[in-house]
């Protein structure tokens, strides 16, 4: 059986390596793998910047689609030949999350989903929504998990407006759920042509963040008081704008940090406007079931903005870092 492996950091050092295939236990399941998708999480593990005491070598990547082939004794969830997706963290299953529970990432540290298969525990996957490909249900996992629940715990309502900073994976994703929920979306690029592209998808307003750098101000000057959510991938260097956004008593779902891990900030407005500072960390395997269902009824399909073939994938890497993709970044089994 076929893996990328990292034996040491850096994306050069991501190679397919022979490895034996791992015996399937009581209670779990062979899943032969058919598509994969990137996060910026799988980027950074690979080049050692987001745990740099990960044990190697690792097989990253998180997020995976593909069929069962084979079921240990006990299993009940699924059977031979279904179409499966791997939970981002294969011991949250519902509640909240506890260090324990978010210590079973796939993809760091427990290995991921780049390789010809993998064996899991059966209370660690959850079946494809019947009107997806392998190729879209590889990119729900993470990015799509964490837009569904940035949107749930704000509980965002019909008519109301949520502000999406750039168009990569989580930010479509919520574009797409807040459209599914009746919201109004403001969204934000570097790119006309990518606002152009998500104004096509539903968005209601488009801001680019590059020629109006002060986006957090026209985002509100679209509102009565400023938006009621904003999915923050930014973090650093995005939060001030994002104050400035929102509303009194509106939420900022804290998810990513494109634009910088720390920042100094004013705090007052925070306090004086009653605002939410939500950390997100993407969902537990009940949260995941609910959207695909949502997913199935609303017929959504996931924007894959490019695909890659599975020898190929080092240079999918290089294309997440270069921050052309629009959506979701796929690789494929042919
Ligand atoms: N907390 C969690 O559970 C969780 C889960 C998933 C992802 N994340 C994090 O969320 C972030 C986004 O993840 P992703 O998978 O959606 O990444 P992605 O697909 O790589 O998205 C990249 C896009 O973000 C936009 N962007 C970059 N810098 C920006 C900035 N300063 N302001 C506004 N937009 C900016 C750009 O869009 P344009 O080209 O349109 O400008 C870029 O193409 C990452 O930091 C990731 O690690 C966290």
């Amino acid at each position: 059986m076929r893996a990328y492996e990292i034996q040491s950091f850096g994306l050069p050092n991501l190679r397919q390596v022979e490895r034996a295939p791992s015996p399937v236990g009581p209670r779990e399941v062979r899943v032969r793998v058919r598509a994969v998708s990137l996060n910026f999480r799988d980027l950074l593990t690979v080049n050692g910047l987001y745990n740099p005491k990960q044990k190697l070598p690792l097989v990253p990547c998180s997020d995976g689609s593909g069929e069962v082939v084979e079921v240990g004794t006990g299993v009940t969830r699924v059977k031979v030949g279904d179409r499966v997706m791997a939970s981002f963290a294969q011991g949250w299953e519902s509640g909240a999350p506890t260090l324990e529970k978010l210590r079973t990432t796939l993809g760091g540290p427990r290995d991921g989903m780049l390789q010809d298969e993998i064996v899991l525990s059966e209370s660690g996957l959850v079946k494809v929504p019947s009107n997806l490909t392998f190729a879209e249900a590889a990119t729900l996992p993470c990015a799509a998990v964490t837009a569904w629940s940035a949107l749930d715990q704000a509980n965002l309502q019909s008519g109301q407006t949520v502000l999406l900073q750039g168009t990569g994976g989580v930010s479509l994703f919520a574009l797409q759920f807040a459209k599914l929920r009746g919201a109004r979306a403001i969204i934000t690029s570097k790119s006309d042509e990518k606002l152009a592209r998500a104004k096509a998808l539903g968005a209601d307003i488009g801001i680019n963040y590059t020629s109006t750098p002060e986006w957090g101000k026209a985002a509100r000057s679209h509102t009565e008081e400023g938006v009621d959510l904003v999915v923050e991938v930014g973090g650093g260097g995005t939060m001030e704008q994002s104050i400035r956004a929102t509303r009194p008593g509106g939420t900022i779902a804290l998810i990513g940090v494109l634009a910088g891990v720390s920042t100094e900030l004013l705090l007052t407005p925070v306090l004086m406007q009653n605002i939410r500072i939500q950390g997100v960390i993407v969902g537990h395997r009940e949260m995941f079931e609910a959207m695909n269902r949502a997913i199935a009824v609303g017929g959504l399909h996931p924007v894959i903005g490019e695909t890659h073939a599975w020898d190929a994938a080092p240079e999918a890497f290089s294309h997440m870092a270069d921050g052309t993709h629009f959506g979701k970044i796929v690789i494929e089994r042919a």
